[in-house]
């Protein structure tokens, strides 16, 4: 499969390849209120630009449980309310109560006979075509939940190197990270190009004070001494619940967990260095600035973290039920 255009394509040759679903896709998504076919739900050219600033949006995944019973939704009803959290600071409407979003991501996994771990997008946009380039405050938006299924990095040997980034993250003043907003994401991609230019595979970037903050798509934590530090939640981060989740289990394994704020420095002198994040999961940093973490590999904190989060969220484990909304095949 291939998202490059053909030979000689036209735009609406490219646009009708995509309806046509020559891209891998879900059936189904569910838009302002009903699944709609992935084929049929598209907008208006100007809709999109300006509107897509004050666009908010979550990541949640469904992962299927151990016993191969049926899929495990993670902390839900926490991503929602992120969502609109996110809505309530950008000062956009999301139009619907928490049930009915709660009852679309359902509908959408139900919908597309997913039997696999699955991605889950829910995300508001302003709706219909935005004529004031700022985006007026409380503008109805529509809700989409979009659907992609993906490979768990869970229980595998990874890593990944990481560099800081000459960009500066954006903070509370101008653009604040705890949003989760895409226009957000323009400084997370500019620190993500630099870094692959230099042959890293991501940035670790660093708030208006030059403290670390978090990676583009998710928070940081170091080991140092067998204590465990990570940015505290007014470092210029989003506030992640895999953050909060890690700190969680982190703790339960007997471990000392510190939220404060964190040096470049400590990072080149720690034992273990990773990532945390729905999309990311655990996912050790094995060189920070081409200085080697550790010995290289992930350090025996990262793997036990990785082996209580994958049991956690396949429902292995017998604790933290109520992080997962159980959906029987
Ligand atoms: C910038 C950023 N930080 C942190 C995270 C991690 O948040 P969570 O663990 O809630 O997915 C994400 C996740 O998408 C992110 O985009």
């Amino acid at each position: 499969m291939t998202n490059e255009p053909e030979q000689g394509a036209t735009p609406m040759s490219i646009m009708d390849s995509l309806v046509r679903g020559d891209r891998a896709h879900p059936e189904w998504l569910w838009r302002s209120g009903s699944l709609v076919p992935w084929a049929e739900s598209s907008i208006h050219v100007n809709a999109v630009g300006h509107a897509s600033v004050a666009s908010v949006f979550e990541g949640i995944k469904a992962y299927v449980s151990h016993d191969g019973a049926g899929l495990l939704l993670f902390r839900l009803d926490e991503h929602l309310r992120r969502l609109y959290e996110s809505a309530r600071i950008v000062r956009i409407d999301i139009p619907y109560g928490i049930e009915i979003l709660r009852a679309a991501v359902i509908e959408v996994l139900r919908a597309n006979a997913y039997r696999e771990d699955v991605y889950l997008r829910p995300w508001a946009f302003p709706a219909g075509i935005v004529q004031e380039q700022m985006v007026p405050a409380g503008v109805i938006c529509e809700l989409v939940v979009d659907s992609w299924t993906f490979q768990s990095g869970l229980g595998t040997e990874r890593g990944c190197r990481a560099a800081v980034s000459s960009w500066t993250r954006i903070n509370e003043a101008s653009m604040p990270p705890r949003v989760k907003a895409f226009s957000n994401y323009h400084n997370g991609r500019l620190a993500m190009l630099e870094a692959r230019e230099n042959g890293h595979d991501w940035p670790i970037l660093l708030n208006e004070r030059g403290k670390v903050s978090e990676g583009p798509g998710a928070c940081i934590a170091l080991v140092r001494d067998g204590v465990v530090s990570t940015p505290s939640t007014t470092s210029g981060i989003l506030e992640s619940l895999t953050r909060d989740t890690s700190i969680t289990l982190l703790r339960e394994l007997g471990h000392t967990v510190v939220e404060r704020e964190v040096d470049r420095t400590e990072l080149y002198l720690a034992d273990e260095v990773f990532f945390m994040g729905t999309g990311w999961e655990i996912l050790p940093v094995t060189t920070v600035d081409g200085l080697q973490v550790g010995d290289g590999t992930a350090g025996p904190l990262t793997r036990q973290l990785d082996t209580a989060y994958g049991d956690v969220v396949r429902g292995r484990s017998p604790r933290h039920k109520d992080w997962l909304t159980e959906l029987p095949f």
